[in-house]
């Protein structure tokens, strides 16, 4: 995964590599560093930590220069550590390197290069790029870099710089996510847009495959045989207040409410363009995803079965690349992921195309690799999400989800009016914010949660299961309420609760008697169902209430209060909510 940026301009780099820094922190939060070119010379900062760990050790020092470049990890080879944090440069400390993804021969390079002499400073993969790169350098550093990848496996994507050639940023992309930002006398790389957006909103993304070279006057763009390929410059709509705070203490709390009107832009911009895919029109889906996402694409199955009657399948695409799922003309695949990024999800969808099937992708990011790559794209318009726990990316993706199972049919119009009035629904739900806070004080210390649902609200427990365990660390187990019978329910005792999701669907009375279930071995319900429920009132220990809805939109406002719940949880714990340990927005690793 990780974060990486450049900068080459008329500003001084450092403030800018920072800032870009903190926006990309969602990537990884192990290590950060810096190199800015300072009079012909490389100077680096690494730190283990976050990015305010690398602020706070530069503090006082007075560093300038106006190109460079700097990185946020997220470890995958070697420990976090100062010795492995980005960047990584040759012996002479010439090159330096920033670097996303995992170069899968590394060590057969590494083994190479130690052959010649060459010694290693760090455990990382990255290494070998820099000592490759000085090794390849003949004074011109586009043509060492196209040598450079030449050699290079796996996925990934880097930036460099050399004191030989101060004012230049060279960038390369190869199944990582990389994007040029142009500015006015200087431009910017960086793994999304987000980072550069204080600076322009004029972006270009790289395809797999490509090199950008920036100056600060212009930016060339490169196939890896050093043909120049052409680009068009995106427009980005979103500006940069809307990826801030504004006032919430935390990103995924502001994200949590910002859900009515997110959900309201995504139904609008499906509604303003004409649906391309015809669900109808094959023999069979399979929805590759992971994460929240998945758990989106499993509420999305329930859909369209119910309403295109087409068999629909809901895989891991971690699990995808590497089954055996016969997939091949006919079928439509249904890649869903926020960033458009994940690499599981982009390897198979890629995998399933040529396999004949074609890519419908569900992104919340444009430009993203996924959206490029696809035959289709749907958008939610969720905006810049930032906490890691995915929240209005989820509520957008199933907007997004329903409204494509429901766009042929011939009550379509009948049923587009039941969505339409979702904004509002969720609105009421975070009006009644403060009883979720009073249900998280008195639950904030048990050990073990249970989350129970069946049919519709079966996704619904576990993504309430999974949020929970994201950003709290509690032990949290998802499970279809009539699958409970089959061994979860040894767990039950007067230390559980049993988060309990009861709506007044066609599943209503068969989720009670498994609520009896539960109670008649003691476990503790926490009942989430209709505010006028006065029937599950009684069973819950605690109650939260959501409006009445047509049944099959209630997984979109039965999230909601899990969401907040696990939110006030963490919060309460003192947890670093928007940057859970050992997790990361975007994964572009396998
Ligand atoms: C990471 C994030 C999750 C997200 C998953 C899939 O694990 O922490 O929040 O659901 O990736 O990401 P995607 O961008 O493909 O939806």
């Amino acid at each position: 995964m990780c974060g990486i940026v450049g900068y080459t301009g008329k500003g001084e780099a450092l403030p800018v590599l920072l800032g870009a820094l903190e926006r990309l922190e969602y990537r990884g939060y192990d290590s950060a560093g810096v190199c800015v070119i300072e009079n012909k010379k490389l100077f680096l900062e690494k730190k283990k930590g976050k990015i305010r760990e690398l602020v706070r050790s530069l503090l006082g020092k007075k560093i300038l220069g106006k190109t460079g470049i700097g990185h946020t990890r997220w470890a995958t080879h070697g420990e976090p550590s100062e010795r492995n944090a980005h960047p990584h440069t040759d012996e002479r400390e010439e090159f330096a390197v920033v670097h996303n993804g995992i170069v899968e021969n590394f060590l057969q390079l590494r083994e190479e290069l130690q052959k010649e002499g060459v010694k290693f400073k760090s455990d990382t993969d990255t290494e070998v790029i820099a000592h490759l790169i000085a090794k390849n350098y003949e004074g011109d550093l586009l043509e060492a870099v196209l040598k450079t990848v030449k050699r290079l496996r796996g996925a990934f994507a880097f930036a460099v710089v050399t004191s030989k050639e101060p004012g230049r940023v060279v960038g390369v992309k190869e199944g990582s996510p990389l994007i040029v930002g142009l500015g006015e006398g200087e431009n910017f790389l960086a793994s999304d847009i987000p980072a550069i957006l204080p600076y322009t909103k004029k972006v270009v993304p790289l395809n797999d495959g490509e090199v950008a070279d920036l100056t600060p006057e212009g930016v060339s763009f490169y196939d890896f045989e050093g043909n120049p390929t052409k680009k068009e410059v995106m427009l980005v709509s979103w500006d940069v207040v809307s990826a801030q705070k504004g006032g919430f203490k935390h990103f995924m709390l502001k994200e949590i409410y910002e859900q009515p009107k997110v959900i309201g832009d995504s139904i609008r911009g499906f509604l303003s363009k004409e649906t391309e895919v015809d669900l109808r029109n094959y023999r069979r889906i399979l929805i590759i995803a992971c994460g929240t996402s998945y758990h989106a694409g499993l509420v999305g199955k329930y859909w369209i079965e119910r309403f295109v009657r087409v068999p629909v399948e809901v895989i891991y695409a971690s699990e995808f690349r590497y089954g055996d799922y016969p997939v091949g003309e006919g079928d439509l695949v249904i890649a869903i992921s926020q960033s458009g990024e994940t690499a599981d999800t982009k390897f198979s969808s890629s995998m399933a195309k040529e396999r004949g099937a074609k890519v419908l992708a569900l992104v919340n990011v444009v430009g993203s690799s996924l959206d490029r790559e696809s035959d289709f794209t749907l958008y939610t318009h969720a905006g810049p999400e930032v906490g890691v726990a995915a929240t209005k990316t989820f509520t957008t993706q199933l907007t997004v989800l329903y409204l494509l199972a429901i766009s042929h049919l011939k009550d379509y119009e009948e049923l587009l009016k039941g969505i339409l009035e979702v904004p509002r629904l969720v609105e009421k739900i975070l009006n009644n914010g403060e009883k979720i806070k009073e249900v998280a004080q008195k639950y904030q210390k048990f050990k073990n949660f249970l989350y129970l649902g069946r049919y519709l609200n079966y996704p619904i427990a576990l993504e309430g299961a999974l949020k929970l365990k994201e950003i709290s660390y509690i032990h949290a187990e998802g499970y279809p309420a009539g699958e409970m019978k089959h061994g979860p329910i040894a767990l039950i005792d007067d230390k559980m609760p049993v988060v309990s999701i009861a709506v007044k669907d066609r599943v209503y009375e068969k989720m009670l008697s498994n609520i009896e279930e539960v109670l008649s071995r003691k476990g503790i319900v926490i009942g989430v169902g209709n505010e006028d429920d006065e029937v599950l009132k009684k069973k819950s220990k605690d109650f939260i209430g959501v409006p009445r809805a047509r049944e099959e939109l209630y997984p979109i406002l039965t999230v909601v209060p899990l969401q907040l719940l696990a939110y006030e949880i963490a919060n309460l714990l003192g947890l670093d909510v928007d940057q859970p340990r050992n997790l990361a927005k975007t994964v572009t690793v396998e």
